[in-house]
């Protein structure tokens, strides 16, 4: 495994880090696909082995309970201190009033129930999953901060939303004096580069580092267009991001794995790893080969000729994701 700087901070990270939307009760929450406890725990495990260091949740991810099992695994498999534990705040966790969004009351309540779950005292990045267009954002950015002098929290991430909206935050945390976001998580991979017109050279020019999720399309990029699995079938969310003329690309990275002799999943992951702005793919993995392959990526290396043929099929989509 390879280490680098997250952005212009000093804490390193991993080059793959490990997505546990995954793992959750699978009745619990809004994704069916997952994998319970029992399964969950030999893969997590298995990341911690391969050198993986940087776990990625969610407070909303199966109501809680992926917090609560890859809290209970990291306890087990890894020592806290070398692990970057990620989570996110935003998503609505309860009906009624303050059940979401990035609120001061918010905010300080969702923290507290995470490190209950996780079962630790601090949160490595704290992200906020979306933009809060009810919440001003001086709110928002001055309550982020009295959890990090709380220590409660080390850095300061964001996730997917528009580049005039994560630059509003930037500025206004700076204006005050407040801890500005060093990371941004956002949907990038071969068949959705809309991230590069304004998000990227704008984490580009400020430092910040780049986390994209389902870096493989949520497994469209590992296999014939079209061809289903459990979770692709039971995957709402992912059902409506990637339309039919995305058959191209996959055909591009089907035709030069072959040739490479290389599973698609490397290629599709090489490609993004060698984009300069990408810190580390937040990866989804469901089987062991899943992990393998992530992490022989790494040191898989593309020519110029096969990054270009890889990009060349790609069409503009609408935004998505947001
Ligand atoms: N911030 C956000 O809004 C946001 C949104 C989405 C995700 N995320 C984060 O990103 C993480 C990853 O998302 P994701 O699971 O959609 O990522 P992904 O890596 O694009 O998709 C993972 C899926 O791809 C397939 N796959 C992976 N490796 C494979 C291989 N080597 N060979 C064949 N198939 C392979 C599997 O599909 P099957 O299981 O169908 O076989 C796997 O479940 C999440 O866990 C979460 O932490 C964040």
């Amino acid at each position: 495994m390879q280490y680098v700087k997250l952005g212009s901070t000093g804490l390193d990270v991993s080059r793959i880090c490990l997505g546990c939307m995954t793992y959750g009760v699978p009745d619990r929450g809004t994704h069916a696909w997952t994998l319970d406890e029992e399964a969950s725990r030999p893969l997590i495990r298995q990341a911690v082995e391969a050198g993986i260091t940087f776990f990625d949740t969610a407070n909303i991810y199966s109501d809680g309970t992926s917090e609560e099992i890859v809290g209970a695994a990291l306890r087990d498999f890894a020592r806290r201190d070398e692990i970057v534990l990620a989570t996110k705040v935003h998503g609505r966790m309860r009906p009624g009033p303050n059940g979401g969004g990035l609120s001061r009351k918010a905010i300080l309540t969702e923290i507290d129930h995470s490190l209950s779950r996780l079962g630790t005292d601090y949160v490595d990045l704290y992200q906020i999953h979306r933009f809060d267009p009810h919440t001003p954002v001086e709110e928002t950015m001055e309550a982020l901060h009295d959890l990090v002098k709380a220590g409660k929290v080390r850095y300061l991430g964001a996730s997917s939303m528009y580049a005039w909206q994560f630059s509003k935050m930037q500025y206004t945390a700076q204006r005050h004096g407040w801890t500005k976001f060093v990371s941004m998580q956002n949907h990038y991979n071969l068949l959705y580069r809309e991230e590069e017109r304004e998000m990227l050279p704008l984490c580009a020019d400020q430092g910040v580092g780049v986390l994209p999720w389902s870096p493989l399309a949520r497994g469209r990029l590992t296999r014939d267009w079209g061809t289903a699995t459990d979770r692709s079938a039971r995957d709402e969310f992912g059902g409506g991001l990637y339309p039919d003329s995305d058959r191209a690309v996959v055909e591009a990275v089907t035709r030069i794995a072959e040739a490479r002799g290389v599973p698609r999943a490397q290629l599709a992951l090489s490609w993004l790893l060698r984009q300069g702005t990408v810190t580390a793919p937040i990866i989804g993995a469901s089987k062991p080969r899943h992990l393998q392959d992530a992490v022989a990526a790494v040191e898989l290396n593309l020519t110029e000729k096969e990054s270009e043929e890889l990009e060349q099929p790609y069409t503009p989509h609408a935004v998505s994701g947001h």
